[in-house]
């Protein structure tokens, strides 16, 4: 057995999944690229065979990646392994991820399928997926919850056709530690050639427990591979945060002496960029990646990390990748600056285009605020990015204008597909005011789940503030995000740019699990 544990991060499949967090292409690039930093084993860029745009994004992604192994989730089914495979073909090293149910509750009412059937197609697919890829993974979906005589079964005849990794799902996030731990343990000890495979966890996180059961995967199960999305990005209640899982095992190496591959000076950015793409902010008291994760309020505790850190203090801060807020440019830095802090900061922009127009809009930004921290950039560029791909509506000029006692009332210039329109309305408060005019336009009929702001960068009223709206319309769900210093200009932005992604043609096919 290794004592490395690999890292596979999921957060483009998996999390994506997430009501609101699908991406664009170049949303899943720039991720991947940040990942890639990050030093994860293995990238799930996608489930190819889900949509054309998703085909897209995992051979884009395959295309530039060159130090983590790429892989595309399938379908049991030669038809989703073929097509993982040809998003694969450029990767530097690739991975197909196949998968079929094998409780008894999801083969009985869900695929319809006897046990024979599920055992055979398994079996079949696996032998057609290692045709195509030297790499191959096999999860039994829901199998937690499957007959372990019936998983052995099926795990001995996948690891024969060469399943290269063996992944148990707790799909639904029913798992307590001690008994998921044991679970692999029994399978393992049960199946003849379960040492011809690594073993993988892949936990849920419906009663909290995702992380917790992961490490009991490892440490009881033997399982070398763990899981887990950045900031525990997933639908219901998420997936097992990376963050957290690389962080204990580094931490308390004494206790799991295991080697992780990651970079951990990058988690916090990929965390950011993360939260910042998907709109899905991170809670304060988040570990590791929260803002308050490494602030000390208490009068004793201050006093103590002042005189030791390690009083109270099990990881510090830098390691992980804060830094005190950085001012890194001013209205006075010029395009190169910004091009080679852009570069620093890990964002590449694919032409000259972008990055000027990038460049117009930190101008922008700059007159109106002195100091310009790497958050400003990172929320200036994920703007633009929206911008750039998917622009139908843009904001061009909003003026409200609100006083104790009066009505709320803004107006609004937007451009919708190249034409200019204006309207105006009012509200209960400013925000409302403006949306409404919007809307009164537009009429989008979207349902509106969430609205959200935050200071992009703490400790200041100057901060900018992002916000986050999420729509719902005819059964799609969609995040956008908004960013500037004046908060009802952020919510008008947020507004359109979910509208914007509502409008994206990009149709996808949820992925089962
Ligand atoms: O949760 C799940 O079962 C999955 C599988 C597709 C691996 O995500
Ligand atoms: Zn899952």
């Amino acid at each position: 057995m290794t004592d490395k544990l690999f890292i596979f991060d999921t957060t483009l499949r998996d999390g994506e999944q997430s009501p609101g967090a699908s991406m664009t292409r170049e949303e899943k690039l720039r991720i991947a690229r940040q990942l890639e930093r990050l030093r994860v084993d293995v990238i799930e860029a996608g489930f190819a065979a889900s949509s054309n745009g998703d085909f897209e994004a995992v051979k884009a992604i395959a295309d530039v990646i060159k130090d983590s192994t790429v892989c595309s989730l399938a379908r049991a089914n030669d038809r989703d392994i073929a097509r993982a495979a040809e998003a694969l073909k450029s990767a530097a090293s690739s991975r197909i991820h196949t998968f079929i149910a094998t409780s008894e509750l999801h083969m009985e009412k869900k695929l319809r399928m006897s046990r024979e059937q599920v055992l055979e197609q398994a079996r079949l697919s696996v032998r057609f997926a290692r045709n195509l890829c030297g790499d191959v993974e096999f999860s039994p979906e829901d199998g937690y919850r499957s007959d372990p005589d019936f998983l052995c079964r099926v795990l001995e005849a996948v690891i024969a056709e060469g399943a290269t990794t063996i992944n148990i799902p707790d799909t639904v996030g029913y798992a307590i530690p001690e008994l998921y731990g044991n679970f692999i343990k029994n399978l393992r000890e049960r199946i003849p050639n379960a040492d011809k495979a690594v073993w993988s966890v892949h936990c849920h996180n419906d009663l909290g427990m995702a992380v917790a059961n992961s490490l009991a995967g490892v440490m009881i199960g033997g399982a070398r591979q763990v899981e887990c999305t950045i900031n525990g990005l997933g639908e219901r209640a998420g997936n097992c945060s990376l963050e957290e899982v690389v962080m204990a095992v580094r931490t308390r190496r004494d206790y799991f002496g295991l080697e992780v591959g990651v970079d951990v000076s990058q988690i916090v950015p990929a965390s950011r960029l993360v939260a910042q793409t998907t709109g899905f902010v991170v809670q304060p008291n988040k570990a590791v990646v929260g803002a308050n994760a490494f602030a000390h309020a208490s009068g004793i505790h201050q006093d103590g990390v002042l005189k030791a850190r390690d009083t109270y203090e099990i990881m510090r801060a830098e390691d992980v990748g804060w830094s005190a807020n950085r001012i890194v440019l001013g209205k006075l830095s010029g395009r190169n600056a910004f091009k080679q802090r852009l570069q620093e900061l890990g964002i590449e922009l694919e032409s000259e285009a972008e990055i000027n127009a990038a460049f117009a809009r930190f101008k922008d930004l700059a007159d109106r605020k002195s100091e310009i921290f790497d958050e400003d950039i990172i929320a200036l560029v994920s703007d633009e990015s929206v911008t750039v791909e998917q622009e139908h509506y843009r904001l061009l000029s909003l003026s409200q204008r609100s006083e104790t006692g009066e009505r709320p009332h803004a107006s609004v210039t937007v451009s919708a597909g190249g034409h200019e329109f204006k309207a105006e309305s009012d509200g209960n408060g400013p925000v409302d005011a403006s949306l409404k005019a919007i809307e009164s336009k537009l009429s989008s009929g979207a349902e509106m789940l969430l609205y959200s702001v935050n200071a992009i960068t703490s400790g200041s009223t100057e901060s900018q503030g992002e916000v986050t709206v999420r729509l719902q319309l005819g059964g799609r769900v969609v995040n956008g995000v908004g960013a500037d210093p004046d908060i009802v200009v952020a919510s008008a932005k947020a507004y359109l740019a979910a509208l914007n992604k509502l409008q994206s043609k990009a149709e996808r096919v949820a992925a089962q699990g």
